[in-house]
């Protein structure tokens, strides 16, 4: 048993949709959510930055003690998830495994879709994912960078949005797929537009429930759960811009968010605590 925190980093501010999972699934958990928001977005980055970005990450909530992290994004998981599990002494989990698991349960004509960043498409993550769990699938998949930049917007059902995504998803409807994965932790918030766009008998699938039950199974398998623990902490860490950060991921956790404190990651990285300073 453990009561130490377990450590969720994202790019920005997507990863709380993981968040908001894991809050409702492990209430005795305490959390210390990452959002790197002074260099979001990583999904048009080269895979050799964002894996410098996320050790940068890892190395500094590992400095506060964290048991567990989980990589609440898929561009991450997708260049970085081998390399920072190398580098770990704690368990770390990503989002694609789950998430192409979730798909290939859920398709029944065998055609999945799945959008992500450019990094993640590029990186064949998601397609490798969905046929190692299931190989006669048929995969159709689309970079889709404007929908980070939207959502980060707060632009979750916005004409402009809902024209992008007509824009985007045309070849998934010609594909015929009935599954689709939302393969990027910032696309849960445009659930509504998307389903309106893609028709009800597509099945949606966000990694961020499934990557909630692994993390869950993990933590009992390695005897790392909290318990009962009414003393269950969350604290939010940017990197940037904690006014936004607050107010935007006020909505991703129904209306409950966390005090937020910045970090420079050159500067305090490793001394711990950040500075509060919203609200
Ligand atoms: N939320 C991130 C993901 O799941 C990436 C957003 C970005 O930084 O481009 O891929």
């Amino acid at each position: 048993m453990s009561i130490a925190p377990i450590g969720i980093f994202d790019s920005g501010i997507g990863g709380l949709t993981v968040a908001s999972a894991i809050r409702k699934l492990l209430p005795n958990e305490s959390t210390i959510y990452f959002g790197d928001t002074a260099r979001v977005p990583y999904g048009p980055k080269s895979p050799e930055t964002v894996r410098r970005y996320a050790r940068e990450i890892l190395d500094w909530l590992l400095a506060q003690q964290v048991k567990a992290v989980v990589i609440a994004c898929n561009t991450v998981t997708a260049h970085a998830l081998d390399d920072l599990r190398s580098r770990s002494p704690v368990p770390v989990i990503g989002v694609i495994e789950p998430g192409a698991r979730a798909a290939a349960r859920a398709t029944t004509r065998g055609k999945v879709g799945v959008i992500g960043t450019a990094g993640t498409i590029a990186s064949g993550a998601y397609p490798r994912a969905l046929l190692h769990a299931r190989p006669d699938l048929q995969v159709t998949d689309r970079a889709c960078p404007l929908f980070v930049p939207l959502v980060e917007e707060g632009w979750f059902d916005h004409e402009a949005t809902r024209r992008v995504a007509e824009e985007y998803l045309a070849p998934m409807r010609q594909a015929g797929i009935d599954a689709l994965v939302l393969g990027c932790t910032h696309y849960p918030m445009l659930k509504p537009l998307l389903r309106r766009v893609m028709g009800d008998e597509v099945q949606l699938i966000d990694s961020a429930e499934e990557t909630a039950r692994e993390l869950a199974d993990l933590l009992v398998e390695l005897g790392l759960a909290a318990g009962v623990n009414s003393d269950a902490t969350e604290r939010w860490v940017a990197t940037d811009d904690a006014a936004r950060f607050a107010r935007v991921g006020a909505v991703f956790m129904d209306g409950s968010p966390a005090p937020v404190e910045v970090v420079d990651l050159g500067g305090d990285a490793r001394s711990g605590e950040g500075r509060e300073v919203y609200p």
